[in-house]
């Protein structure tokens, strides 16, 4: 299993996902591999936000190694699932996608938290440290069922 986080700049919200699906991953034991992207080229080659970075080891997980790039075509190849933090990336998303099939690829991250209040992951960039704890949560909820959605 292959899976693409994607958020817009790269250095906030699908980082922390990576991190956290990487982490849950090798606590399970799966052969799965984790990426993440962003649908903008702000932030190109640039190490997550210092907050985002921050957030994730307060809960002892180390995203310091991840650098930003951005979504490309040809990951609609190299990943089985793209998963988007809100709905605009999920259109930008699809809009890149060489193929119908290739866009079916991509869904929203908080598709797998069906019961949580909110759909989309807020973007924590422009407000202060506690958006970053609340994205923390939101997807550590989504990651785990994303992992019993597909070992199901
Ligand atoms: P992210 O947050 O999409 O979660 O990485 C953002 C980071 C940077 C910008 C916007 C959102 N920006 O406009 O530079």
């Amino acid at each position: 299993m292959k899976i693409l986080l994607v958020c817009l700049g790269n250095i906030c919200r699908s980082p922390m996902a990576e991190g956290i699906l990487r982490d849950m991953i090798g606590k399970h034991g799966l052969d799965w591999s984790t990426d993440s992207a962003g649908t903008g080229d702000y932030h190109v080659g640039e190490q997550p936000d210092k907050r985002a970075m921050k957030a994730m080891l307060d809960h002892d997980i180390d995203i310091s190694d991840l650098r930003a790039r951005q979504l490309r075509a040809s990951d609609f190849d190299a990943f089985d699932v793209l998963l988007a933090m809100d709905a605009s990336n999920l259109q930008n998303m699809r809009r890149l996608a060489p193929s119908k099939e290739h866009a079916l690829k991509a869904r929203l991250m908080m598709d797998h938290a069906p019961d949580h209040a909110l759909r989309e992951v807020p973007d924590p960039y422009f407000g202060g440290d506690e958006g970053f704890e609340e994205v923390y949560q939101m997807l550590t909820i989504a990651c785990a069922n994303l992992i019993d959605d597909v070992k199901r």
